[in-house]
């Protein structure tokens, strides 16, 4: 009998690629030669229950408390995602207004979706020459809060995928002033609170809770992650609820195992990134003393609300050259044999963790450098990039629940979407359900789909589903 996935992650492997994508143990994590499979025990008197924890889990969660300074802190083995719908389960029910950044990722509408909340969205700021996000205002949550006084909460997305860190101290003083909670989902920023280096985390910045994925950017097994809490505002058993209700009841206890030992066991990783670091630094000047390709950095901070950088999240804009992220990225696969995490129209993200050597870093920064050596600069100037604005027609939740058609894409534009479009990566919805559909929606994914992206929520590429 054959295996079709065992064979095919195989082959993956096989190839031996220089990791720049997720997980973040890029597949050098140690486990100290343990037979993983005995420690995949389910909840017995003597293994402590993930979901009710009494004795080492609890202990162990005690101690993530002491390393993040907050009020309780909750292993998670469904990702970001399970967390993020637990902290949206906390603070709306039916019919609540939640404040969001409207550059969110999808889990956080999905979780709106669940509860049937009412999103008020406010927008980042957006760097339209390198076309990503920055930032979130300060100024742009209290105006949002003073219109909707009875909102219960703002959920910001900081770091965004491309790295970049709000002035979440401001933020949260602004949101507390208005008497809600902050929310930060913080998934591409576990390892913040190990350098100096890196934006402060968002706990220690303010945050009344936050998540964090552990397995992006740091050693767990895939869906490894953590929820803060840093408010003393829910009881122990409202929150043991909430995370019950987004778990399996059988979680891995191996990979719980994996997850502890990524965490906590992070003064190891305190001294790794320290050549990493320093290779970043040299490997970014000699990419930008070419000039060609820009690898983003600190000249970035303070434009677009980007109060702090992370410097391992190697971003390289393309915007100079007549090439996409998307090409860039097929030829570093093909050519190279490095993936990136991401690719879009102008830029590469890489994710460089403690587990890449200062070699990946360095054959990234080669790679790049020949690439772009023959290359024209493009001599007319680049379109800043375009954005859609959402026109709200329906409530995302009620929109879920209605009568719904697919429809060719061409037939769609003032239809109203049913369903979330996306580019994936980085799954932060072009399309929300209830958001009325126009010609830019459709250009945007006609476009991204001509240049080698992929868009999920639509069927066979060419159809959509929006309501009756
Ligand atoms: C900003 C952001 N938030 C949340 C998530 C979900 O994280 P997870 O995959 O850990 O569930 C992602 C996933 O890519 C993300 O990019």
């Amino acid at each position: 009998m054959s295996l079709p996935i065992n064979e095919g992650i195989s082959k993956y492997i096989s190839k031996g690629r220089i990791s720049f994508s997720m997980p973040g143990h890029k597949g050098n994590g140690v486990i100290d030669g343990k037979n993983l499979f005995k420690f995949d025990v389910t909840e017995l008197d003597d293994t402590d229950n993930l979901l009710s924890p009494q004795s080492y889990i609890k202990e162990s969660q005690n101690k993530l408390c002491n390393v993040y300074g907050t009020v309780s802190s909750h292993y998670l083995l469904g990702g970001s995602t399970s967390g993020i719908y637990s902290m949206i389960s906390l603070v709306a029910c039916e019919g609540d207004k939640i404040i969001v950044d409207r550059f969110c990722h999808k889990s956080v509408i999905n979780a709106i979706i669940l509860r049937g909340a009412v999103p008020v969205y406010i927008m980042p700021e957006y760097n339209y020459q390198f076309g990503f996000t920055g930032g979130i205002l300060s100024a742009e949550v209290e105006s949002a809060a003073e219109s909707n006084p009875d909102a219960k909460a703002v959920i910001i997305t900081s770091p965004t995928y491309y790295g970049t860190a709000s002035d979440i101290v401001s933020i949260a003083k602004t949101v507390h002033k208005a008497g809600m909670l902050l929310l930060v989902d913080e998934a591409h920023g576990a390892h913040f609170h190990i350098a100096d280096d890196f934006p402060d985390s968002a706990v220690k910045c303010g945050a009344d809770m936050c998540v964090q994925s552990v397995h992006k950017t740091m050693g767990a097994f895939s869906g490894g992650a953590l929820l803060h809490i840093n408010t003393d505002k829910f009881a122990s058993w409202q929150i043991e609820e909430v995370l019950s209700m987004y778990h399996t009841s059988s979680p891995s206890y191996a990979a719980l195992c994996v997850l502890e030992a990524a965490v906590l066991n992070f003064a190891e990783l305190k001294k790794r990134y320290i050549p990493i670091l320093r290779e970043i630094d040299k490997c970014r000047a000699l990419v930008n003393a070419e000039a060609k390709a820009y690898w983003v950095g600190e000249e970035l901070l303070g434009g677009c609300a980007i109060h702090s950088m992370d410097k391992t999240r190697i971003v390289i804009n393309f915007s100079k050259l007549p090439i996409t992220g998307y090409a860039v990225a097929d030829i570093l696969r093909k050519k190279y044999k490095i993936e990136v995490e991401m690719a879009d129209e102008r830029n590469i993200v890489c994710i460089a963790t403690a587990y890449n050597s200062t070699s990946d870093i360095k054959a990234l920064a080669k790679a790049v450098l020949a690439i772009t050596k023959k290359m024209p600069i493009k001599t007319n100037k680049t379109d800043d990039f375009k954005l859609c604005s959402p026109r709200i027609v329906t409530n995302p939740r009620k929109a879920c629940l209605s009568p719904c058609e697919t429809v060719d894409m061409a037939d769609a534009v003032g239809r109203i979407a049913r369903t979330i479009v996306c580019k994936y990566p980085p799954g932060v919805p072009l399309l929300v359900p209830g958001e009325e559909i126009c010609t830019d929606h459709i250009r945007l994914i006609t476009d991204t789909l001509d240049m080698g992206g992929t868009i999920t929520g639509i069927e066979d590429n060419y159809s959509i589903n929006v309501l009756k």
